[in-house]
């Protein structure tokens, strides 16, 4: 053991630096309301260090997160510009590192496509995908429980995006490899999600030349038609544009179909009114959504000018983390926000799909497959029981994602 006071003492900090408080650590995964809720409460526009060591301000109140959003001195790319001349591959430009009118001339690509018009339009289809994987799931389980995010929300969230975007079947193992390591990255080596980033690329790609010379009523033909119809980007970010799509479409709506089902094993009563009357859940997905999201922060901005929140006022250069989790759970904008109430009339102000112009425009895809995704594993079975007790769940991810690795349920009584 080394004993030298020089080779172990941690420095001191500088004369006059506060340690920072590191809030966001292994604990928060699981129950970020109780982390924040108190910072909330007590000192709603604070400086703190992430987990990744860098010191940000966490804005907490839903009237400050929400004026956060819609705030362009509030980053997201921090004031670079892109170089048009850089040849870019899948993921070297996403929606979430531009600014406007960067991000405008690209985005106004991908809302057209993605309407909840058009995502109604695959609603049969998606239903039925769902009842095909609780049968398999159903069959396979034999007395024990039910592995519900392997068995049922991987799959039906990947299926579900295969279906908007009208990957041929032959496709569709192939591309979810890529798809599905990239999701979650851990234990991977570089040149595995580096493969993945190629493998993506290349799909895209692909889809893109055979969507021109056979469009049909796809995604990926949407865009392309705003692209022909509009102009104003290069094919590299149109190609970009589309793989984010693809990647940011899965795991989020994996995510949120977990904990929506955690928040109904934990709320039998109102798991079994939804189940009793199935046409309530659409306006219940809500609620469920400001209950609990996989994303209690949006994307971490940079300020480009001193912004005031309050009496607070966050420097030029600072990292802003937005709380959207603490801004569901705000009194101030949900009355009795510790309660469950999927009737709840302030539920759709949630935060949890953004604000302004980063809002998610992958929303309609992600309420229609809550709402399908709940109103089958209801109507399965007469009861659905936590398989362990909710201190026994493991999260993964990290506290700009939160991740349910598994989550063990037992059905009771099949309808
Ligand atoms: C329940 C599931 C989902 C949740 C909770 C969610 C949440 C969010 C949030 C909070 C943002 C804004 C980020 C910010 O401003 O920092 C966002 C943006 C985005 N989401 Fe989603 N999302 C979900 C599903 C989807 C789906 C299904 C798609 C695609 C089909 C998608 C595609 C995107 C894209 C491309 C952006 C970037 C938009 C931009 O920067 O303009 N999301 N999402």
């Amino acid at each position: 053991m080394d004993t030298d006071p020089a080779v172990t003492a941690a420095p001191p900090p500088p004369a006059g630096r506060r340690r920072l408080p590191e809030p966001l650590g292994a604990g928060f995964l699981a129950e970020p309301e109780r982390t924040l809720g108190g910072i909330r409460e007590t000192c709603p526009v604070t400086r703190i260090r992430t987990p990744a060591g860098r010191p940000a301000w966490l804005v907490t109140r839903a009237e400050d997160v929400r004026s956060g959003f819609l705030d362009p001195r509030l980053s997201l790319s921090g004031g670079r510009v892109p170089d048009p001349d850089v040849r870019r591959r899948a993921l070297d430009v996403t929606l979430v590192n531009y600014d406007p009118p960067d991000h405008t001339r690209i985005r106004r690509l991908a809302t057209p496509a993605l309407t909840p018009g058009r995502m109604a339009a695959h609603r049969e289809r998606i239903e039925q995908t769902a009842l095909d994987l609780l049968d398999a799931a159903d069959a396979g389980r034999g007395q024990g429980p039910l592995e519900l995010m392997d068995a049922f929300a991987r799959p039906f969230a990947f299926r579900s995006l295969c279906e908007v975007f009208e990957v041929r079947e032959e496709e569709r193992a192939a591309l979810y490899e890529p798809v599905a390591l990239l999701a979650d990255k851990t234990g991977h080596t570089a040149r595995a999600v580096e493969e993945s980033v190629a493998r993506i690329d290349a799909f895209v790609r692909g889809e893109m030349a055979r969507r021109e010379t056979a469009p049909g009523e796809d995604v990926v033909s949407r865009v392309l038609a705003a692209w022909h119809e509009q102009g104003g980007a290069s094919e590299d970010e149109v190609a970009s544009l589309l793989a984010m799509l693809l990647l940011a479409g899965f795991d989020s709506t994996v995510q949120a179909i977990g904990m929506g089902v955690v928040a109904l094993l934990h709320h039998p009563a109102v798991q079994a009114s939804l189940r009793a009357e199935p046409e309530r859940i659409p306006r219940a997905v809500d609620e469920l959504l400001r209950w609990d999201t996989p994303g209690p922060f949006a994307t971490k901005r940079v300020a480009l000018e001193d912004v005031r929140f309050g009496d607070t006022v966050i420097p030029a250069g600072s990292g802003v983390l937005l709380s959207v989790a603490s801004a569901n759970h705000d009194p101030r904008c949900h009355a009795d926000p510790a309660t469950l109430d999927p009737e709840r009339r302030s539920a759709g102000r949630h935060l949890s799909f953004g604000l302004g112009p980063h809002y998610c425009p992958g929303s309609a895809l992600a309420r229609l497959e809550l709402a399908v995704a709940l109103r089958a594993l209801l109507g399965r079975w007469d009861r659905l029981e936590p398989a362990v007790p909710p201190d026994r769940l493991a999260w993964g991810g990290g506290y700009l994602h939160r991740r349910l690795a598994a989550l063990p349920v037992l059905p009771h009584g099949r309808t």
